[in-house]
């Protein structure tokens, strides 16, 4: 399969832009999800879906991996995951998760962070990560609690929908029903994976000022983002006034949020 152009490529170009909105809590959620996952070291890895390298960064740190490969289909990103993992020796290929330009039981290891919703053919994609596992190896992932305990995004769209119906349909929280853990655990075990578990991990987001919240969704680029800067500026202004009276300001100016993702599991028979 080529890589989709105006899909995934479209929508994450600037390594830059990513870090400071998703990238920065990415990190944070990957070292939990890895202490959670526990592995050996001295295994063959994959991370599909890299981004800007957060998951594959904390296991080349924390799991001293024999092979670390990593995929994107974004350009830029793997430019960016390329310059700070190079020096660790990961292999950094453009590629589509529903697609791994891998041989079957490759890797001890299969993991991908924030990535299963925006793929088109989630089955697939789990399908492709088990394949590519070696029989007794482990396939797992996170994705944001969108629907609930992704606190910044949550109530970025709970202020949008209040103010422009139309966002509703464009609100992450309805538009990716399989950042649960049923619909994930149901994803796992149809793809014939064992021992399938799921689990919630909470990170904190702290924001020095509501600048340093409100900012990232400037850029343009992720689903929130896209939004803000579709609107008119009266429009995006009021958003940002709606938003500033709802967050739970501190006294010294500090927004203390908590972003929830949804990990899940599972073994290669
Ligand atoms: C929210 S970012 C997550 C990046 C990184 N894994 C992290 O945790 O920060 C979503 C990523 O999914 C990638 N992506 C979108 N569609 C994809 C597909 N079909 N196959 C693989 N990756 C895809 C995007 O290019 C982007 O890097």
């Amino acid at each position: 399969m080529a890589i989709m152009a105006g899909d995934a490529e479209d929508r994450w170009w600037s390594g830059d832009v990513y870090e400071p909105y998703v990238g920065r809590w990415s990190r944070l959620v990957a070292r939990e999800f890895l202490t959670w996952l526990d592995a050996p070291a001295g295994l063959d890895w994959l991370d599909a879906g890299c981004g800007t390298g957060a998951l594959a960064e904390a296991v080349a740190e924390r799991c001293a991996p024999k092979r670390l490969a990593a995929v994107d289909p974004s350009a830029g990103f793997i430019d960016f995951a390329r310059r700070r993992l190079g020096g660790a020796g990961a292999e950094l290929l453009r590629a589509d998760a529903r697609d791994l330009p891998f041989a079957a039981g490759g890797f001890d290891r299969v993991v991908s962070g924030l990535v299963l919703n925006f793929v088109p053919d989630q089955p697939r994609a789990v399908a492709e990560m088990a394949r590519v596992a070696r029989p007794g190896g482990e396939v797992a992932l996170y994705v944001w609690d969108y629907a609930g305990g992704m606190e910044l995004m949550r109530r970025f769209w709970d202020a949008a929908v209040a103010l422009d119906p139309n966002a509703r349909a464009l609100d992450e929280g309805a538009r990716f029903p399989v950042c649960r853990p049923g619909p994930l655990r149901g994803l796992f075990e149809g793809a014939g994976l064992d021992g399938v578990d799921t689990r919630a991990i909470d990170v904190p987001t702290a924001f020095r000022d509501f600048d340093e919240y409100w900012t990232p969704f400037l850029s343009g680029q992720a689903p929130a983002p896209g939004y803000c800067m579709s609107l008119g500026e009266e429009a995006r202004a009021a958003l940002r006034e709606r938003l500033r009276a709802s967050l739970p300001v501190r006294p010294d100016g500090g927004i203390h949020l908590t972003a929830r993702a949804w990990a899940v599991r599972g073994r290669r028979g």
